[in-house]
């Protein structure tokens, strides 16, 4: 089959993948609504086509908190991503290194810190924090990426509690994970991704396992794991690891405008108005819905970022077009993983990138830094002033309404 889509990889990952992880990923939380809304609403916004633009030179660069990027994309950070293909993190790492735009590597990765530094030649990649209970794990967590190079924390707020996940509960994806006999037979009809798994020895969360004590086999991983969530989670928390961080902070999960001015309060340096997927608060806005307040509200003081629902470059520009420095891709990425590896990867980025590229030119701008709210038009625009008749057509009644 001829790739030409995100939604492609998708269908292909879906073959190619175990059933609990395809659907660890491909999922929300209770009725998925919001998981549905991110990428529903992004297709609700219309945009303007301009003509006789001269197009010959055209540049998709800009910045996310001072690091240059190929377009205005970072890799999110997803939790169990080595398990959509072996050594996943490594792969995906490579492939966004090899693309010019940064990676993040979640906390609750397959692949160490340490693993994905030496998998990419001690490249720079950002690195995504849990607030763990047991605090000196926190810090030595935060040393390591140091050590490791990572040039960005990414700080998630929105998983101090857990939303629920139906798909994982019924495919046993909990803490700690049922090994059920209908899980066993779907992984027996992946042979491509059990051979991948048979030659790597990354099977367990890398940046915990072998880190703390106690904690020597997969039951007791899950269970510390899922006891450490800090519910306590808050701003003067925030701070605590900005001091031992150093370095530029990223705060995730940020939907509504009073935390943004917190965030901004606190000292973060970007913050990404995210819904964690869908993932978390079903119910809740979508990113793309909730994003323009924010940056109206917090715009001219720190860096605005998004993600939730990219599954285009035509979704990269209108999330630019209403102010986001910069996007994140979780599934987007997840889907060329489990479909193809690092290449996979490779090509989820090059079709979000020609999209973007030439969505831009139709739009009639050239460069990233062009791109403004100018690009939009209002969500379907009505037929009603142009119709003949129209108004006569309408009952009295509800004319009158
Ligand atoms: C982890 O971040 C998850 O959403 O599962």
């Amino acid at each position: 089959m001829t790739i030409t889509s995100i939604e492609d990889l998708r269908l292909m990952a879906k073959r190619r993948v175990p059933r609990m992880f395809y659907e660890y990923a491909d999922s929300g939380s209770w009725t998925e609504s919001t998981y549905r809304a991110n990428e529903r609403d992004f297709g609700q916004i219309l945009l303007r086509q301009r003509v006789a633009v001269d197009l010959a030179r055209r540049d998709t660069r800009s910045t996310m908190v001072g690091h240059e990027v190929a377009m205005p994309v970072a890799i999110a950070p997803t939790g169990l991503t080595g398990m959509q293909h072996a050594d996943g993190e490594i792969l995906a790492a490579r492939a966004a290194k090899r693309f010019g735009i940064p990676f993040t590597l979640s906390t609750m990765s397959i692949c160490s810190i340490e693993d994905v530094a030496q998998g990419t030649d001690g490249h720079p990649f950002w690195f995504q924090l849990y607030v763990m209970r047991d605090r000196a794990f926190v810090e030595r967590l935060i040393a390591r990426a140091k050590a490791a190079n990572c040039s960005a924390l990414v700080l998630t707020l929105d998983l101090q509690i857990s939303g629920q996940r139906h798909k994982d509960l019924k495919n046993g994806l909990s803490a700690p994970p049922r090994l059920t006999l209908r899980n066993l037979l779907n992984v027996a009809t992946k042979p491509r991704w059990l051979l991948g798994m048979a030659g790597t020895p990354r099977r367990t969360l890398g940046n915990i396992f072998g880190h703390v004590t106690g904690v020597d086999e997969m039951g007791s991983l899950s269970e510390w794991t899922a006891r450490q969530f800090d519910p306590t989670l808050n701003w003067n928390d925030v701070r605590w690891i900005k001091e031992k961080w150093g370095g530029p902070l990223i705060l995730k999960g940020i939907q509504d405008v009073e935390d943004a001015r917190l965030a901004v309060n606190a000292g973060a340096d970007a913050i990404i108005v995210s819904n964690h997927g869908g993932r978390q608060l079903d119910g809740a806005p979508s990113s793309i819905t909730a994003l323009p307040a924010i940056v109206d509200a917090v715009g001219s003081r720190i860096e605005v970022h998004m993600d939730g629902g990219v599954r285009s470059g035509q979704d990269v520009l209108k999330a630019v077009a209403l102010g986001a420095r910069g996007t994140y891709i979780g599934r987007a990425m997840l889907y060329g993983l489990g479909a193809g590896g690092e290449e996979g990867v490779m090509q989820a980025l090059r079709i979000l990138h020609k999209e973007l590229d030439l969505t831009m030119a139709f739009c009639g701008r050239t460069s990233i830094a062009d791109v403004d709210r100018g690009i939009l038009l209002r969500a379907v625009p009505s037929l009603e002033p142009y119709l003949p008749g129209a108004a006569a057509a309408v009952p009295v009644a509800a004319a009158a309404e």
